[in-house]
């Protein structure tokens, strides 16, 4: 048991150069130098960290979340410069990528250099590396003097956290300090890109979407093992093979009209009250008010990607807290930042998906 400090910070305030938060910033900072852990925001989630470059204090960070040794950890910078002593080198494409969406919601897989410890990767050769846009993890960073390891926050098997109460829930007395900066607006992890092949490989979407990229480079491709019908192959990002994100309830996603998935959700939903269980729905803005049974939770405007994607976690989190037995959930569509939402409702329902007509 750790005594875990909790530390509010108001990131606004820190960005305008506020002493007192900056001072609270070098609090935790020293933390990290000592060797200790610190959970802190990002834009995507919340990050739980330690000295990249120090085997001890990142094993605590697995330690901490129960996280299996063989899924490696993503190191965190405050500016390009410092990713060249981490790689062997920077491809090309690297760079064009770093100028145009760093700081910001894009990890990046390239060939680990020599001072990388195998602790980070998992024993891979490779590693990844992020710069966050979030003024309180730019801030520690820098403050911290070393690349950050920060695996997403939450206890392994539970939902990335997206609020400070999410990781208190998840990490109390297992870290040094968790920082209470608000909400993560993006709410879904970093995107993984591997650009140590040609063309680069998208292992896990996330708030860069495909299209994006491909505005910057000529092609991407996607880690097939992430396609619904290829749950056979094994997935290059280690990571994607665990069964994240997975609520207490058994989550069922349904596809197809609205019409079709309103009328299969409410016949579904009344199936399982005859037999007296307890069901919830995770419906749209749009259609909340048709549904006749069950717990019902809107997700967000639909066309409103972003906030779809920044309630998701919370709404997942929000059903543990009930006596809901299995959540239906409507299908999102897999355009932009929809195909990262739809990844991880999959991942929620072990790709339990039914075709409404
Ligand atoms: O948005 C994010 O990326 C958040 C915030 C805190 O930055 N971090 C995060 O970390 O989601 P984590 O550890 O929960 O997910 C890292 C993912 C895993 O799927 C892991 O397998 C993959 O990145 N990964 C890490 N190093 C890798 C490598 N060398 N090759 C392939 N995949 C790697
Ligand atoms: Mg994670």
């Amino acid at each position: 048991m750790i005594n875990t400090k909790i530390i509010e910070i108001d990131p606004s305030k820190l960005e305008e150069g506020n002493l007192e938060e900056e001072a609270k910033i070098k609090e935790c900072s020293e933390i990290i130098k000592k060797g200790g852990t610190v959970a802190f925001p990002t834009e995507t989630v919340y990050g739980l960290g330690a000295n990249g470059l120090d085997p001890f204090s990142i094993k605590k960070i697995y330690e901490a979340k129960g996280r299996p040794s063989d899924n490696p950890l993503i190191l965190h910078v405050a500016s390009i410069d410092e990713v060249k002593p981490l790689v062997k080198e920077i491809p090309e494409v690297g760079f064009k990528l770093m100028k145009t969406f760093w700081p910001g919601p894009l990890t990046l897989v390239m060939e680990k250099s020599e001072v990388i410890p195998r602790e980070i990767t998992a024993g891979l050769d490779t590693v990844a590396i992020r710069m966050p846009e979030h003024p309180i993890a730019r801030g520690l960073i820098e403050a911290s003097g070393v690349p950050i390891a920060a695996p997403s926050a939450n206890r392994s098997g539970k939902p990335s956290p997206t609020k400070a109460e999410h990781v208190i829930e998840d990490l109390s007395a297992r870290v040094d300090a968790i920082i209470s900066g608000g909400s993560s607006n993006v709410g879904l992890e970093s995107t993984v890109l591997d650009i140590t092949v040609e063309p680069p490989v998208i292992l896990r979407p996330g708030g860069i979407t495909k299209e994006m990229l491909e505005q910057v480079i000529a092609v991407v491709s996607t880690d097939p093992a992430l396609e619904k019908d290829h749950q056979d192959l094994v997935p290059r990002s280690p990571g994607m093979k665990y069964t994240h994100y997975a609520p207490k309830a058994d989550v069922v996603i349904v596809k197809g009209s609205d019409e079709g998935v309103i009328a299969k959700i409410n016949g579904l939903v009344a199936e399982l009250t005859a037999e007296g269980k307890n069901a919830g729905i995770i419906s749209t803005e749009e259609t909340k008010a048709q549904y006749s049974g069950g717990l019902v939770k809107s997700i967000g405007r639909r066309n409103d990607v972003n906030e779809i994607a920044s309630n998701l976690f919370t709404i997942l989190r929000e059903f543990d807290e009930t006596n809901v037995e299995v959540i239906f959930t409507e299908a999102i569509e897999e355009t932009g930042l929809g195909k990262a939402i739809m990844n991880r409702l999959l991942k929620a329902a072990g790709y339990r998906l039914i075709e409404a007509i």
